[in-house]
Order: structure tokens, then sequence, then C-alpha cells
């Protein structure tokens, strides 16, 4: 038995998630339940990013106390993931008090070890990035500065801070990002790397006076100051692991961990997270798991750009949390930006899951109630459909293995093919007991049932009870290996998913 350590960024409360969250947290969480389903110890950590300017302003123009605000849209964010049946085991708040004194805890360390001094500081600044820009970075329109990824004017600091020392690691890090393969897909690893050759690793500022950003955790070595926003939220990941409350725990989960996150913050998971685990003496974490934007209209859809499609949207029109993850993670793309369209999340919905999918369970279900009262002995499994499954499974195991969900439910989509291929060659219902076919068909939309189940786990625990097999944590070679000898019991033939039109 392996151990896996799952987690996702902690998102800004500042607004409700849309499925561009969704996007990074189903996957993430169908990694976790794969790894349940191999019979791993599997921890999942999401949660919200409570600290910072960002948050101060939001609560500010609402009128109300950053905690206050923070308090609700920490349940809200709760309640969405709970619509998309997100199996995290903890959700994690910046605000929670095992993770500001893990905070103190490791800037003092860092102070103590000479990381971390005081100097003068000027530069642009975007609040909603909460990131400084330099020259070259920014965009600039009509002569001033703006963020290249809101399109918003950035605000010019000036003020006393303390910086990190990031620049002493810079060969660490060159070392970890060309020579280990901690980043997937490797592509991005490269880039942070030419751009650390190109201009250097430069310090990095932690801290911000209380006048400006008061809404943080204080400084240890300086009350007049608060931690940058950043640094206390990627410390986060060693808090859910138990760095500070149980060594032991951590050192079990630490070598496994995985960090799911978007193209944008590529840079504080690898060089700045890399530098400050560096710093405390611990290594990086095992992969940093990057995916490209959902886009619509050509832009990155954000609040921002005013283009967000609603999760709630998203679970009316593929009917529930199954046909909404499915839709997500059938268009996950670790490369490139993929155009958010109706037609192509439609398309896939009808074609996969309906038809596909649904279609052949209903099939299957309805001939073997009428033709053999629903009960389905075992059989031996026709030659062609075994090998169907054998080597849908390896694929299948292969693909998750290596966080291609998109490539795994592909394979079991070719499985499905095959199946109905053959309902359709073998025309069961023309015979008086078509026990070897239903049998053979059964032991497919087991395999198949099992190997869906990370990404629609409630559509395939429902029809695993009707046709009498059941999923379980570990279960999962079992059931992709046909043949066994077990005795169907199909009580229901349900339709799993409506087409939508
Ligand atoms: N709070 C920081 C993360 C700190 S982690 C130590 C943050 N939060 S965020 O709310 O802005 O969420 C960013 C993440 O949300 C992205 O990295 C990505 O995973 C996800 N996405 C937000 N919009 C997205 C798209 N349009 N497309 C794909 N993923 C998107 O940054």
């Amino acid at each position: 038995m392996g151990r896996f350590y799952v987690t996702t960024p902690i998102y800004y409360p500042n607004a409700d998630p849309h499925i561009g969250h969704a996007y990074t947290t189903v996957y993430a969480d169908s990694l976790a339940r794969f790894h349940r389903l191999l019979g791993d110890e599997t921890f999942f950590l999401t949660g919200t990013d409570e600290h910072g300017l960002k948050l101060q302003r939001a609560a500010e123009e609402r009128g109300l106390h950053p905690k206050e605000f923070v308090d609700q849209m920490a349940e809200k964010f709760k309640r969405y993931w709970a619509m998309l049946d997100i199996s995290y085991d903890r959700f994690i708040r910046t605000t929670d008090p095992d993770h500001e004194r893990l905070v103190k805890h490791v800037a003092l360390e860092m102070y103590r070890r000479g990381f971390i001094y005081r100097e003068k500081y000027s530069g642009w600044y975007c609040v909603s990035c909460e990131k400084f820009y330099s020259p070259g970075e920014y965009i600039v329109v009509e002569g001033k500065p703006y963020c290249p990824i809101h399109r918003k004017p950035l605000e010019w600091v000036e003020e006393d801070t303390y910086y990190f020392r990031m620049s002493e690691f810079q060969d660490y890090i060159l070392k970890v990002l060309e020579e280990e393969k901690r980043v997937y897909p490797e592509q991005y690893a490269r880039e942070v790397a030419s751009k650390i050759r190109k201009e250097g690793l430069r310090d990095v500022s932690i801290a911000r006076p209380k006048s400006r950003v008061w809404w943080g955790v204080e400084a240890p070595f300086d009350p007049d100051y608060t931690i940058y926003v950043w640094f206390d939220a990627l410390l986060n990941y060693i808090t859910g692991a138990g760095y500070l409350e149980d060594r032991g725990r951590f050192n079990r989960l630490w070598p496994e961990a995985h960090h799911v996150i978007g193209k944008d913050i590529l840079w504080f998971h690898t060089a700045v997270w890399f530098s400050m685990l560096k710093a405390i003496d611990v290594e990086p974490p095992k992969k940093v798991i990057v995916h490209a934007f959902l886009i619509r209209r050509g832009l990155k859809m954000g609040k921002s750009a005013g283009n967000v499609v609603r999760i709630e949207d998203l679970l009316e029109r593929y009917n529930g949390s199954d046909g909404a993850r499915y839709v997500l993670m059938r268009i996950f793309n670790p490369h490139k930006d993929v155009e958010y369209t109706a037609e192509l999340l439609d398309s896939i919905y009808n074609s996969e899951l309906a038809d596909n999918y649904g279609n052949l369970v209903r099939r299957v279900g309805v001939l073997a109630r009428k033709k053999l009262g629903g009960t389905v002995e075992s059989e031996t499994v026709d030659e062609g459909l075994a090998t169907a499954i054998e080597k849908a499974a390896r694929k299948y195991v292969e693909e998750m293995d290596n966080y291609r969900i998109q490539e795994a439910l592909a394979a079991v989509m070719d499985l499905l093919r095959e199946a109905n291929a053959y309902i359709n060659r073998e025309k069961p219902w023309e015979k008086g007991e078509p026990r070897r076919e239903l049998y053979s068909l059964l032991e497919v939309i087991r395999a198949s049932t099992t190997m869906l189940h990370p990404v629609i786990p409630k559509a395939t625990v429902r029809l695993a009870e009707a046709f009498g097999f059941k999923i379980e944590e570990g279960s999962l070679r079992d059931q992709v290996t046909p043949g066994g000898g077990r005795t169907y019991r199909v009580s229901e033939a349900p339709i799993l998913f409506r087409k939508v039109k």
C-alpha cells in the first residue's frame, strides 16, 4: 500500500468560486479518489487563502471585518465543494490557529537563520495577484503600467520592508528544476529555469507594514509588520501535513506531496516555495502538477474578465455533480488553454456519458432482467471483451498514475465502445438465454464503472448497487480483473444520464 498527499491551491475567498476553480479542485479530487481506490493512504487538502490586501479591501467594501467576511465565504466554498462531491480530508483556512502558529514559527526560524533582512522597497503592485511586477513583466497602457493578467492599473508602493534571501538559492533551484522531475508537465520547469537563467533569482519582500496591510499574520520579528500573503499561503501545505503538530505524520506524508495548480501561480510554487522549504531544510514536494486555463471568448475565465461560468449553472445543465465533473475532466488540459463552449461540453456529455456509458448500462440492465430474471451467474467471459478489459485497465492505471485523467477516461470510453459494438453484433435480445453475452457485458460494466468512479462518484455507486457489486477503497485491481466467478443481481436498469438538448 502506498501513500498519496494531494493539494489544491487555497483560493482567495473574495468572490464565489467559478468553474475555473472547480477545474483544479475536481481534478485533485479525482486523483485523491483514484488513490483511495488503489488502497493508498490518501490525504487531500484544500482551503481558502484569507489574509492580505485583497481580502482586507473586499471586506472594507462590504463594511465588514475581514474575519466576518472570510467566515461567511469559507462556508460558501465548502457548500460549493459539497455540491461537487469534493472529498477533501481537511479544509484549511489561513486564519486557522494551527496555521498562524506555523507561519510565525517558520518566519522566526528563517529570521534566526539569517534569511530575512530589512530594506527599502519600491515597485509596482497588482492587488488582484498580490504580487509586484518588474519592468518587462507588466504591460503599458497609455503610458501607465498595467497587470498583464487582470488588465488593471498597478499601484506604486514605496516602503521599508523585510526581504527573504531567495537569491541564495539560485543554484539549488536551478538544479532541482533541471535535474529532478518535480514539475509536470516538464515544459513548465524549463520555463521557470530559463526565467531564472535570464533574470537571476532576486530576493523577495515577505512583509508589509501594518499601516497599509493590517489583515495578516503578525511578523514575529517586528510587530509593526504582517507577513506577505503568499509567504503565509504557501505554508498551508506543510501545516496541513502536520509539520508543527505531528512530525511523524508529516514525515510520512511530505515525500508524497502533490500540488495541483494553474500556470498563473507556477513561479510561487517552484522558485519561491522550493526556496522557502530549503531555508528550513525540507525537501521540495514530489510533484507540482500544472494545468493551463479554462478560457472564454479568448480570455482566462475570471472575475476580472467578467466571463465566468457559475458552478450552479454547470451542475444544472449536466444533471448534477457527476455530469459536471465529467465534462470538466474530459476537457482538462495541462498544456494548452481550453476555450469553454456549451456545444463542446454538451457533445461530450451526450456522446460519452449518456450514449456510450449510459445506454450500454441501460440496455444490459433491461436484457438481464427480461431474459434472466435479473440473476446473471458466472460464465466464461468472451475472449475479445476480456482482453479489452485488461488492456483498458492497464492503460487507465498508467495514465492515472501519470496524472493524465483525460487519457484515462478515453481508455474507458474505448472499452465501452467495444462493448457497444459487441452487443450490436451479438444481438442478445434475439437469443433465448444469452448468459455468456450478458455476463461478459456485465464484466465490462463492472470494470468501467469502477474506473469511472473517481470522476463520477455518485452515479457509479448507484449503478454498482443496482447491478450487485461494490466499489470500495482498495478494490480497483480486483474490479478490473475479468472472471472470478461472481453472480450479478440486477435489481434495476437505471437511466443514469438524461441527454441535454
Ligand atoms: N490564493 C492563491 C493561491 C495560493 S496557493 C498557496 C490564488 N488563489 S485564486 O483564487 O486566484 O486561485 C487560483 C487558482 O484557481 C489557479 O491557480 C487555478 O488553479 C484556478 N483557476 C482560477 N481560474 C481559472 C481558470 N480560468 N482556468 C483554470 N484554472 C483557474 O491564486
